[in-house]
């Protein structure tokens, strides 16, 4: 999920790096966006260093630097990119301009630009905050269908006691969510997922592996964040960025693989494999890299260790969840892979044209050991994520709530 979070010239704009914080630790990718007014609160480097992204700070380039088209047009692609828009705190001079469809600066024509759902934290004095206009302006952006986060009653930094200091930032957040419909269904849980591919090595310098880019295990990772859970996330060699707050395994080989999720196994609830493990092994790995001959080379390669099958007779009363990969019979081979390998549900996809392998977005077959079967049609990966995380706690309830 991406949120675009505004933030507005007042005294409150320390408490929006709060905001991002919070935003940041439940999985959200957040892309800061202040106007000149906030930068004389905060600087941009405390947002930059908080969500690992650029500040935007000026609808141009600043320092006179040669602008370009891709520079001129960036306030549509920030606004189709992001999930929703927050601002925080939003001022009576930036509601009045969205209310009146002023654009001026980079949020203002941003806020005109964005097509999803918008949130407003305002924050000012209370005379401020009770002024007919900014209450006109108010009453034209609820009828638009903007949330509105109320500000709280209290102390102000003007000095005053009333109606218009930022609400909490907790609250912001929460707001947040609801609107982008994040359950947090998987509190309390801690899912166990492996991802990407296993290299098993030859020489010091090639290696069996296979196309895993790790994307479905990531995505995976961070659904389960959004949602809550802690996530363990045991991954193979690939080039993605963690969600934060998940703790990154990093291993190579399927061996290795085997033993850390092994020892997570004791807190796990649920196990979800998506990783592509390397099903060979080299039997003698050599020492100095394999000169080139003119000769046929052999390798003799024995099993790597089936992490599933392991889970399978070990699980206990926790949910597994396995990945079938597959070029053809997809349901026919998850249901066996189900049966063979003791797993409660088979994600089966199908590889090939933009699904599966290294794609974007994937397609998949859920079979479940209560021998239903569900459908997931084509969508980005981390939709995916969100489908069998629902049909996982569904399946649980069917599987253990009696007992
Ligand atoms: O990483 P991406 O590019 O996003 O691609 C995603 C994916 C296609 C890799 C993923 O969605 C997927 O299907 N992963 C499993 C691929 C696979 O190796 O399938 P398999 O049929 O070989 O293995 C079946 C299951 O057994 C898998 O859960 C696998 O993790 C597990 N296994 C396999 C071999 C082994 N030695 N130990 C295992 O635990």
């Amino acid at each position: 999920m991406r949120v675009a979070l505004g933030v507005g010239g007042g005294i409150a704009a320390y408490k929006a790096a709060e905001v991002a914080r919070l935003l940041v630790q439940r999985g959200v990718q957040v892309r800061v966006i202040m106007t000149s007014s906030a930068q004389e609160f905060v600087r941009p480097l405390t947002f930059a260093a908080l969500t690992g992204q650029k500040v935007i700070t000026s609808l141009f380039p600043e320092g006179g630097a040669e602008g370009t088209l891709s520079s001129a047009v960036e306030h549509i692609g920030v606004a189709l990119e992001n999930d929703l828009l927050l601002v925080a705190p939003a001022t009576a001079d930036l509601m009045a301009k969205f209310a009146h469809g002023l654009a001026d600066d980079f949020l203002s024509t941003m806020y005109l630009a964005f097509p999803g759902p918008t949130v407003l934290a305002p924050a000012m004095n209370t005379g401020m905050w009770q002024h007919p206009a900014t209450q006109a302006n108010l009453a034209t952006l609820r009828g638009r269908g903007i949330t509105i986060v109320d500000p709280e009653s209290g102390f102000l930094a003007c000095g005053m006691v009333g109606p218009g200091r930022l609400a909490e930032p907790e609250s912001i957040v929460d707001a947040v969510l609801r609107k982008l419909s994040v359950r947090r269904d998987l509190e309390g849980e801690t899912v166990l997922i492996t991802a990407g591919p296993t290299q098993e090595p030859i020489d010091p310098v090639r290696y069996i592996s296979n196309r895993s880019s790790g994307k479905m295990g990531y995505a995976l990772a961070e659904a389960a964040v959004a949602r809550g859970a802690k996530v363990v996330l045991v991954s193979g060699p690939v080039s993605l960025n963690p969600p934060v707050g998940a703790l990154l395994v990093p291993v190579r080989t399927a061996a290795e693989m085997r033993d850390a999720v092994f020892q997570h196994l004791a807190e796990a609830t649920i196990i979800i494999k998506a990783a592509a493990v390397a099903d060979f092994q080299v039997v003698r790995v050599a020492e100095q890299k394999i000169k080139k001959t003119a000769a046929r080379v052999s390798l003799e390669l024995d099993p790597t260790p089936d992490i599933l099958l392991e889970l399978g007779r070990r699980k206990e009363d926790r949910l597994l969840i396995g990945f079938a990969a597959e070029t053809q019979n997809l349901k026919s081979e998850a249901r066996r892979k189900l049966e063979a390998k003791g797993a409660d549900m088979i994600v089966g996809n199908l590889v090939g044209e933009g699904a599966g392998f290294e794609a974007d977005e994937n397609e998949v077959v859920l079979v479940m050991r209560t021998g239903e079967v569900r459908e997931v049609p084509r969508a980005s990966k981390r939709k995916v994520a969100d489908a069998i995380f629902d049909e996982a706690l569904t399946l649980r309830l069917a599987l253990y709530a009696s007992g």
